[in-house]
């Protein structure tokens, strides 16, 4: 398993709630991009060479605004230059304007096969809360496009919104359901620092759902899209079994991965040691950077088998299938029930957090819920 990410960091608008790495600008050299981008995946070449390719992610910012000529470039390097699997994923994100479906067609040329849209909300009052560029009606005719295009397709709702009532969610969730897409993304909406949402929040301007709340959104959300047949994979991920987003997986299996792009993340072993690496966020730093030194890398550092363990740990518990114990001890080399304090499993058992498995430690849906907390009390017991 080896995914490549690619990280397009442009959008049309900055949404309010959203603190990705996207930014604004009224002219962007796609020329220069491609080119760039192109030399970081040659900078990564040697290092990977021989791996065979399981995914391919454009992720955003909005990389539906990529030219799909550009897209193409990517996705041939790649193919020409690395051995891929015959099913490999090539996943994009896009945003559901009418000036971007009108790509999607030359976009699943260029060889895109599975489309992830960032719908957010199925009614025009929460989409302009939201402050999304497109209406409703918009959003209808996007799916419909990517329906015809793709092969597999995927949408984005953010819940949890100002005065929503189960109610008004379970009837949203009904008819994002009639969409026919194989995959859904549902997020609780959140406030991030830096954000116009977090200093709107804090002068009081609107208000969300409590804790009590979000929890009756979030039960709502798991019983009824797993009733339909879109179990949750992941905390905030549903699909039919089988349609499960291979990219995102690897990064909660915690595979490797190689992240290109302003501000993108990779996970990826060389010479038998894992690194993290980390790219400069600022699109024109990255430019910079990527023309002097051939990479836009500000870390690339090797990680320890502590590092590795809580990074798997934090990736993994997300997943519904958890994280395998056999995976532990060759990714860290530890023994993990003999790190962990025995009282404190069985504390999470009987309160329903942990599943009973002497092979996978996951959590219940409840211990997922409650994913933070869950965490700290397993990995403050660890003897390491
Ligand atoms: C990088 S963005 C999506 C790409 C695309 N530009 C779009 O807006 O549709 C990934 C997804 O994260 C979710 N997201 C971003 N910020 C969020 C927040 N503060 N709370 C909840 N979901 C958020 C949105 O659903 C969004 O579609
Ligand atoms: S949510 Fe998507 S479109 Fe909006 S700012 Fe973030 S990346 Fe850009």
């Amino acid at each position: 398993v080896f995914g490549i990410y690619i990280h397009w960091p442009f959008c049309v608008s900055k949404c309010p709630y959203c603190d990705f790495n996207s930014h604004v600008r009224e002219k962007v050299d796609h020329a220069y991009w491609e080119k760039s981008l192109l030399q970081e995946l040659s900078y990564w070449l040697p290092l990977t060479q021989g791996r065979e390719v399981t995914s391919v992610f454009f992720g955003g910012g909005t990389p539906s605004l990529m030219p799909p000529t550009l897209v193409h470039s990517l996705i041939s390097f790649i193919k020409s230059n690395w051995p891929c699997a015959e099913n490999l994923e090539i996943t994009l994100e896009a945003n559901p304007s009418s000036v971007e479906a009108n790509r999607f067609q030359a976009l699943a040329q260029a060889g895109v096969n599975r489309l992830s849209l960032g719908i957010q909300a199925l009614n025009d009052k929460d989409l302009k809360f939201l402050g999304r560029k497109h209406n409703f009606a918009e959003a209808l005719q996007a799916l419909e496009i990517a329906r015809a295009h793709f092969p597999r397709f995927s949408f984005d709702l953010i819940y949890a919104r100002p005065h929503q009532s189960v109610q008004d969610w379970l009837q949203e969730l009904e008819y994002a359901f009639s969409f026919g897409s194989d995959h859904l993304s549902v997020y609780q909406l959140t406030i991030e620092p830096g954000t116009a949402f977090h200093t709107a929040y804090h002068r009081k301007e609107f208000e969300l759902p409590n804790e009590e709340e979000s929890a009756l959104l979030f039960e709502t959300t798991q019983g009824y899209l797993q009733k339909a047949g879109f179990p949750a994979y992941e905390i905030s991920n549903h699909a039919k079994p089988g349609f499960e987003c291979q990219h995102n997986l690897t990064y909660w299996r915690y595979r490797d991965y190689i992240g290109i792009g302003p501000g993108a993340h990779g996970r990826v072993t060389i010479d038998n040691q894992k690194h993290a690496t980390r790219c400069h966020r600022a699109p024109e730093v990255w430019l910079e950077k990527v023309h002097e030194q051939g990479h836009g890398l500000v870390e690339n550092i090797p990680l320890t088998s502590e590092d590795r363990l809580s990074e798997m740990l934090l990736m993994g518990l997300r997943l519904k299938e958890g994280i395998s114990i056999d995976r532990i001890l060759t990714e860290t080399g530890y023994d993990f029930w003999s790190l962990f304090n025995s009282k404190r499993r069985q504390n999470l058992e009987k309160e329903e957090l942990l599943i009973p498995s002497s092979s996978h430690l996951k959590l219940t849906s409840q211990g997922q819920q409650k994913l933070n907390s869950v965490l700290t009390y397993i990995q403050d017991s660890l003897t390491l």
